[in-house]
C-alpha cells in the first residue's frame, strides 16, 4: 500500500514538487435542460455547500495531518499535507464560481447549517472528511456539475474531481489504518441528509436519475469504492478544455 500511496503522491508532483492547478475566473454558461427538472435547484446547493464543505475538509484533514505521529509514513503524511492545499484551491474556485452564478440567501443559510451539522458529528476528522469526499462531493456534487453543469462547471468539477479522487485514496488508507472502516450510523445518516438535500428537486426522467438513483451510488460508492453507473453518467461529460491543462481520465 505504501507503494501505491507512493505513486499517488508522485502522480501530483511536477519536477519533484506538489504541482496545484490555478483558480480562473469563469464566465457563465447555460445548464443542461437550461437547469429545469430541479437541475438549477442541485447546482446552486452545490455551489452553496461547497463554499462551506471544502473548507471544513481542509480543516478536518489539517487537524488528522497534525495528530499523525508514526502510523503512516512520512511519504503518506506529505501526501496529506498536499492535498489540505488542494482544498485551498478548490475553495478559491467555488467563490468565483458563486460570483458568477449568483445563489439565493436561503440556500446559502441551509447550506451554512449543513456544514455546522457536520462539524458537530462525533466521528473523526478523517472519516468526516472521507465520507464527505466519497459520500458526497464524488458521488452526488461533482457528478451533477459535470453533467449538467455547461462548460464552466464542468471544468470545475473536472480539476476538482481529479483531486477528490485522489483525497479519497489517501483518506481511505489512513481511515483503514486509524479506525475500522465502518462509518458510523449517524455519519452515514448526514450523508444520505446532504445527498438529499443536493438532489431533492432533481428528476431528470430522459437520462433515469432522480434523488433516489443519486442515493443508491452514494451507498454504493461508500460500500465498494467503485459505482459503473456513475461512471456512465460522467462519461457523457468529457471536458475540452479552454486552458493548457490535460485532460486526464475521470474514473470511479
Ligand atoms: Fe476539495
Ligand atoms: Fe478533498
Amino acid at each position: 500500500m505504501t507503494n501505491s500511496i507512493r505513486s499517488l503522491y508522485e502522480s501530483r508532483c511536477r519536477n519533484g514538487a506538489p504541482y496545484y492547478w490555478q483558480p480562473q475566473e469563469i464566465t457563465k454558461s447555460p445548464f443542461a435542460f437550461n437547469g429545469e427538472f430541479g437541475i438549477k435547484k442541485s447546482l446552486e446547493r452545490i455551489l452553496a455547500s461547497s463554499e462551506y464543505l471544502e473548507i471544513d475538509v481542509a480543516q478536518y484533514t489539517g487537524e488528522t495531518w497534525k495528530k499523525l505521529q508514526g502510523e503512516v509514513s512520512p511519504i503518506c503524511k506529505e501526501l496529506l499535507h498536499s492535498n489540505i492545499a488542494d482544498e485551498g484551491v478548490h475553495s478559491q474556485q467555488i467563490s468565483k464560481a458563486l460570483k458568477t452564478y449568483e445563489v439565493d440567501a436561503n440556500t446559502i443559510a441551509e447550506a451554512k447549517s449543513l456544514s455546522e451539522q457536520w462539524r458537530s458529528l462525533p466521528d473523526s476528522a478523517i472519516e468526516k472528511a472521507t465520507a464527505l469526499e466519497i459520500g458526497v462531493f464524488l458521488a452526488a456534487s461533482l457528478p451533477i456539475m459535470l453533467r449538467c453543469g455547461g462548460h464552466s462547471l464542468t471544468w470545475i468539477a473536472t480539476q476538482i474531481s481529479r483531486d477528490e479522487q485522489r483525497h479519497a485514496a489517501t483518506n481511505r488508507y489512513i481511515t483503514n489504518k486509524l479506525y475500522s472502516n465502518n462509518f458510523s450510523e449517524q455519519l452515514q445518516e448526514l450523508v444520505k441528509e446532504s445527498v438529499t438535500w443536493i438532489v431533492g428537486d432533481l428528476d431528470i426522467k430522459q437520462w433515469k436519475v432522480n434523488k433516489d438513483w443519486f442515493l443508491q451510488q452514494s451507498q454504493q460508492l461508500m460500500d465498494t469504492g467503485i459505482a459503473p453507473k456513475l461512471s456512465q453518467f460522467t462519461s457523457a461529460s468529457r471536458y475540452s478544455p479552454p486552458f493548457e491543462d490535460e485532460n486526464s481520465r475521470f474514473d470511479y
